[in-house]
């Protein structure tokens, strides 16, 4: 059966439906960005220090699943610090004269943004490391025996790449960012406090319990509960005052077929068919993916970090299993289980 993933109410993925609002939504300054703890006090430092040796900030990588606010950061960054962002991403720098473009337009301490960083090609990738080193291009003239390079300065600039996981990046760009930072799932009490934020600016009238329910089914996601705030207004109107509470959210999202947890259709047929087919496995990760006809990557880096969290599947050398926890919300019964009782 095949998925079309951002049709997915739960995607954490970046869709045209999330365009206005998001940006609209999107906290500027460090102290209104909620949750991220660690990344964010240590930012808060980097950015200080910096900003008192009058030096631009050293490159970031962030990292982590989709959807938990890398362009958010990226844009506290560039306003924390007094300068223009330019957004892009790996995908769309497609020859290494794209990037040199992009480069040479900066303006001394600007902030340029690589979205799916470990999407660049490796052509690209070799014009950004004397960028990021010695903010350098390095130009090739003619062909063949005389060709000669030339070095043209570019602007001091930051470079804040973004990536789903670390490990997809090669190892001399890992090597080039001086600031590594990964972010984590929210937990239900920063993504309430979140949702809170976005009714406010939305004007969406939400009381705490109605919060803490969109909260507790967002997967870990601020993307996700924001989407889910906003359908959720929409039954509370048609069905109920206007105002979302824990009734009528409840009742929104189970219409929408999101369970207690935050689980689709997709993240349950996942389960069922490891359970199914596999006996719950260890089963690997590519054989999963032909089964349910997923991208193994789309798994990887969308469903399993949530599955993962919330303790329902395990990796083993041998492959993904389901633990009891996920066969006890899938209401099946595991096999041994009751041997393993006794
Ligand atoms: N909206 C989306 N992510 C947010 C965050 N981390 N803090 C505040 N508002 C947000």
């Amino acid at each position: 059966m095949e998925f079309d993933n951002n049709e997915r109410i739960v995607t954490p993925g970046f869709t045209s439906a999330d365009s206005e609002t998001e940006i609209s939504l999107r906290p500027k300054v460090l102290t209104e960005y909620i949750g991220q703890d660690k990344a964010k006090e240590n930012l808060k430092i980097y950015i200080e220090a910096a900003k008192n040796r009058g030096e631009t900030l050293d490159h970031v990588l962030l990292y982590g699943p989709p959807g938990l606010g890398k362009t958010t950061l990226a844009g506290i960054i560039a306003n924390e610090m007094g300068v223009q962002i330019r957004v892009t991403s790996g995908p769309a720098i497609e020859k290494p004269g794209d990037l040199a473009a992009l480069l040479t337009n900066l303006n001394d301490g600007d902030v340029l943004f690589i979205d799916e960083i470990h999407r660049l090609s490796r052509a690209v990738e070799e014009v950004l490391y004397p960028a990021m080193e010695d903010y350098a291009l390095d130009i090739i003239i003619g062909k063949g025996p005389s060709a000669r390079s030339i070095r043209l300065d570019l602007p001091h600039f930051t470079l804040v790449g973004a990536t789903t996981r670390a490990g997809q990046l090669s190892a001399p760009l890992r090597d080039r960012f001086g600031v590594i930072l990964r972010l984590e799932l929210y937990t239900t009490e920063q993504l309430s406090q979140i949702v809170q934020r976005s009714a406010g600016i939305l004007e969406i009238s939400i009381d705490k319990n109605g919060a803490e329910e969109i909260a507790s089914r967002s997967r870990g996601t601020p993307r996700i509960a924001n989407r889910l705030l906003k359908r959720a207004r929409d039954f509370a109107e048609v069905m109920d005052n206007g105002v979302v509470t824990e009734e009528n959210a409840k009742i929104a999202l189970s219409r929408m077929e999101i369970d207690k947890l935050g689980l689709d259709n997709i993240d349950r047929l996942l389960l069922s068919t490891m359970i199914k087919n596999y006996n719950g496995g260890p089963v690997g990760l590519e054989t999963i993916a032909a089964t349910i006809g997923e991208e193994s990557v789309t798994i990887e880096d969308v469903y399993e970090p949530y599955l993962l969290q919330i303790g329902f599947i395990a990796k083993t050398p041998r492959g993904r299993v389901v633990t009891p926890l996920g066969y006890k919300h899938m209401n099946m019964e595991m096999p041994g289980q009751q041997t393993l009782d006794i």
